[in-house]
C-alpha cells in the first residue's frame, strides 16, 4: 500500500471533544433507507436516493476528520433477492453518485475503489465506477470504499479455493498459510481492516459483512436511519470510539 501524505488535507474539524486519535479505516453499514421512505410515504427507492445524498456528506466530514478509509456496504451478495426494480434502482446509483459527485469527490482528492464480486455487476454499473475509478486513481486523499455485491462468506471461500489452488499446483506451502497470508487473499489485502464499524438503523448485527476483517474493530450502533445520519453523528461515533481502549485481547 502506498504512504499516504497528507499535505493537501483539509484541516481537521475542531472540536472540543475530537482528540487526534482519528480512526484509520471506518466502515459502515448503511441501514435505513426502506423504513425511512415508508415512514414518509414514499417509495423505497426514494430512501436510497436521501441515502446516496447522505453518502457524499459523510465523505467529506470523513475527508475533514482525517480518516483515510472509508468502506461502505452499498449492495450485498444478498440484495439481489429484493424486488428488481429495487435492484436496478440501486445498480444505477454508482453512476447517478458519479454524476453529481464526482467532481467534488476529485477536488477533494478522494480515491474510489470497491470490494465485491464487480464481475457480478451489471455493465452500466461497472462502467460508472470503472470510470471513476481512473479519475481518481492517482489521487492520495481518502480512500472510498464502496462494497458493492460483497458478501464476507463468499470472499472467504474464494480465498480459501485460491489457496488451495495454490497449494495444489505447488506455489504455496500449507506450513506458509498464516493469518496474513489469509489476509492477502482477501478485498481487503491493500486496506486493512477498519478501526471503527458504524450501523445504522437499529439493527444490531454484521449481515455478512467484513467478518473476518472486524474481528478487533469497535463496533457502534445508532437508531438514526441512514439518510438521518450527518456530520455530527459521525463525528459521535468517533468520540465514542476514542474513549474505548483498544487491548487486541491483551490486557
Ligand atoms: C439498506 O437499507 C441499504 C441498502 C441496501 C442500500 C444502501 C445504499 C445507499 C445508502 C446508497 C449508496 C450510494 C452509492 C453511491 C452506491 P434498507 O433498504 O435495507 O432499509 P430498511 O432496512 O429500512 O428496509
Amino acid at each position: 500500500m502506498s504512504i499516504r501524505w497528507p499535505f493537501f488535507k483539509k484541516k481537521k474539524k475542531k472540536t472540543t471533544e475530537l482528540t487526534e486519535d482519528i480512526p484509520k479505516h471506518v466502515a459502515i453499514i448503511m441501514d435505513g433507507n426502506g423504513r425511512w421512505a415508508k415512514r414518509r410515504g414514499l417509495p423505497r427507492i426514494a430512501g436510497h436516493k436521501e441515502g446516496m445524498d447522505v453518502v457524499r456528506d459523510i465523505v467529506i466530514a470523513a475527508t475533514e476528520s482525517g480518516v483515510e478509509i472509508l468502506t461502505l456496504y452499498a449492495f450485498s451478495t444478498e440484495n439481489w433477492r429484493r424486488p428488481k426494480a429495487e435492484v436496478d434502482f440501486l445498480m444505477k446509483l454508482p453512476k447517478e453518485f458519479m454524476h453529481v459527485y464526482l467532481p467534488e469527490m476529485i477536488e477533494n482528492h478522494v480515491k474510489i475503489d470497491t470490494i465485491g464480486e464487480f464481475k457480478g455487476l451489471p455493465d452500466h454499473t461497472r462502467d460508472a465506477i470503472n470510470h471513476a475509478k481512473e479519475k481518481t486513481k492517482d489521487n492520495k486523499g481518502l480512500i472510498l470504499n464502496f462494497a458493492l455485491n460483497y458478501g464476507s462468506r463468499n470472499e472467504i471461500v474464494k480465498a480459501v479455493k485460491e489457496i488451495s489452488n495454490h497449494v495444489n499446483t505447488g506455489t504455496l506451502k500449507i506450513e506458509n498459510i498464516d493469518e496474513e497470508l489469509f489476509s492477502s487473499y482477501l478485498y481487503t489485502k491493500n486496506i486493512g481492516e477498519p478501526d471503527l464499524l458504524i450501523r445504522t438503523s437499529g439493527e444490531v448485527r454484521l449481515s455478512n459483512f467484513l467478518l473476518w476483517q472486524l474481528a478487533y474493530t469497535e463496533l457502534w450502533f445508532t437508531n438514526e436511519l441512514w439518510p438521518d445520519f450527518n456530520e455530527e453523528l459521525f463525528e459521535k461515533a468517533m468520540i465514542d470510539y476514542q474513549a474505548r481502549k483498544r487491548r487486541f485481547g491483551g490486557i
